[in-house]
């Protein structure tokens, strides 16, 4: 277990080490093997006596009685080993605390290794050089795997871990949490560090889109540790690029369940501010913290907005200086953290900059009856269940034919509005499979689909010449509604159940 980065600390008298309170007792395991020929000490305030790490426990030497931070230092003068002091993070504030490290520093005679170990450590302009910071690295997969197995209950499946230490692990490992309360927890963990976690998705599955779901189960596999010891790692940056309501949010959402990381929210337009360099202080501040997370999706919606004017004159050059710093990151970070953007209009981003993207998928508007089907399942179990099963496949293509063109999200919203209706009549009481297929055949006459509009049909037929590169979301018909070729349907005509119309 290497959890420290030692090339960047060891040879330095004075080092700091910032790790959370749950994995103090692996910092100092990992101390103690780094120094096998020495002693390692341990004090913090709540100690009266020094402490010494032997046997992976602290043991009292009574012989030291320690009341303050300065006191913990002079002993630096006279202890032979290696002397761990929590609670100095803020030694900035300390002027007479920075000037002891300082003469320590410069002290030939001390042989004591100091480390400054606190969550959080900010070091003095004055100390930069002489006090080489680090922080302690979170478990990637095999390794999370390699540590389970040593563990209780190591049948768990140690990707539900991603993004957590060991201390945290070994926890919550021990108190057998749920995966739903483990993904709580690291969502609440974020959270206390004010990025906004996006709510849980409004349906249980992503329907129709077959091909997108094999990607979306391809990239699971990806984090698994057979892929890692192959050399294969995640994508680094996924884009979503459809029409509204064609189910891009939904994909983020489902991914980050999937993946059983939590999903962080970015608004590009509240991280960007009127000064580059605070826009990208910002920006810097949200990859720490993805960084600190270990694995996670971090979600921009509306991704065109961060390239807004970027091929017209100065402040779409300033745009695009952050949009590209943000890119960079993307393609350097080792995190396995997902970036995933959603966009309306690729015209809106530089072409090199899509590139970076690994996978780009094209969500169509135009489903087929295969994958209406499987929308409208997702969205009449949540509120009619147990009826759609007993639909006849007359009544399906009926269905198929009023709603065709339509977006997924307005399915959706089509037999949520059924379900307002009945309720509202008080027709849910003894409700028949009859009633609501009336229902939602009526619903149609309700609304225009988005894709009736002049404008947008015009953008999606662009899109649509434009799309070749991106990956399509929706493979071809394979279920029993494919719809049979037109040259069958003008002969037999009289077999297709009434009011079907073919695909477009
Ligand atoms: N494939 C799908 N299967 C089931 N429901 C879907 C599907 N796609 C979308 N929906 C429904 O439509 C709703 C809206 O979808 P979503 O928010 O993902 O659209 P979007 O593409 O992000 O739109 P926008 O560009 O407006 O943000 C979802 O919350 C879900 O209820
Ligand atoms: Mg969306």
């Amino acid at each position: 277990m290497d959890i420290i980065n030692w090339k960047k600390i060891f040879s330095s008298k004075i080092a700091a080490i910032e790790f959370s309170i749950c994995d103090r007792n692996f910092v100092l395991k990992e101390i103690a093997e780094h120094y096998p020929d020495d002693r390692v000490y341990f004090w913090n305030q709540g100690y009266k006596y020094l402490q010494w790490f032997t046997e992976n426990r602290l043991e009292v030497l009574p012989d030291y009685v320690i009341s303050s931070e300065a006191e913990a230092l002079e002993l630096t003068s006279s202890l032979d080993g290696v002397l761990v002091v929590e609670g100095l993070g803020q030694i900035e504030s300390n002027k007479s605390l920075t000037y002891k490290l300082e003469n320590l520093y410069f002290d030939s005679l001390s042989r004591t290794k100091l480390i400054l170990a606190d969550c959080l450590i900010s070091i003095p302009d004055s100390l930069y050089s002489i006090i080489p910071k680090v922080k302690v690295k979170l478990p990637n997969v095999s390794e999370i795997q390699n540590f389970l197995s040593t563990e209780k209950h190591s049948n768990r499946d140690c990707t539900q871990y991603i993004g957590l230490s060991y201390g945290e692990i070994k926890l919550l490992n021990q108190r057998q949490m749920s995966e739903n309360d483990i993904l709580a927890y690291k969502t609440a963990k974020l959270a206390a560090k004010g990025l906004r976690i996006t709510p849980a998705p409004d349906v249980e599955s992503i329907g129709g889109l077959d091909l997108l779901m094999r990607d979306l189960n391809k990239i699971r596999k990806l984090f698994h540790p057979t892929a890692y010891e192959r050399g294969l790692r995640p994508p680094k940056g996924c884009l979503l690029w459809g029409l509204p309501g064609t189910g891009k949010s939904l994909t983020a959402k489902m991914l980050s369940r999937i993946l059983k990381v939590p999903l962080i929210s970015c608004n590009w337009n509240e991280l960007i501010s009127s000064s580059l360099s605070k826009s990208l202080q910002n920006i810097d501040l949200v990859f720490q913290l993805v960084d600190s997370i270990g694995a996670c999706v971090i979600f921009f919606d509306e991704f065109e907005k961060a390239f807004f004017g970027w091929n017209s004159g100065s402040a779409g050059g300033v745009m695009a200086k952050q949009a590209g710093y943000l890119l960079s990151w993307m393609q350097d970070h080792t995190s396995p953290s997902i970036m995933v953007a959603t966009i309306n209009r690729l015209d809106m981003l530089p072409p090199e900059l899509i590139r970076r993207f690994e996978y780009v998928w094209f969500f169509d508007i135009n489903l087929h009856n295969g994958a209406m089907y499987e929308v409208l399942k997702v969205h009449l179990n949540l509120h009619f269940p147990g009826f759609y099963e007993q639909f006849k496949d007359e009544d399906w293509y009926r269905i198929f034919s009023q709603y065709r063109s339509c977006s997924p999200d307005e399915l959706g919203k089509a037999v949520r509005r059924v379900h307002d209706e009945i309720f509202y009549q008080n027709l849910h009481i003894d409700l028949t499979v009859e009633i609501l297929i009336e229902y939602l055949i009526k619903e149609r006459q309700n609304f225009k689909p988005a894709v009736s509009d002049r404008k947008i049909s015009d953008a999606l037929a662009k899109i649509r010449r434009t799309a070749d590169f991106a990956r399509p979301v929706q493979g071809k018909d394979r279920s029993r509604f494919a719809s049979p070729p037109i040259r069958l349907y003008q002969e037999k005509k009289s077999s297709l159940p009434e009011g079907y119309t073919p695909a477009i």
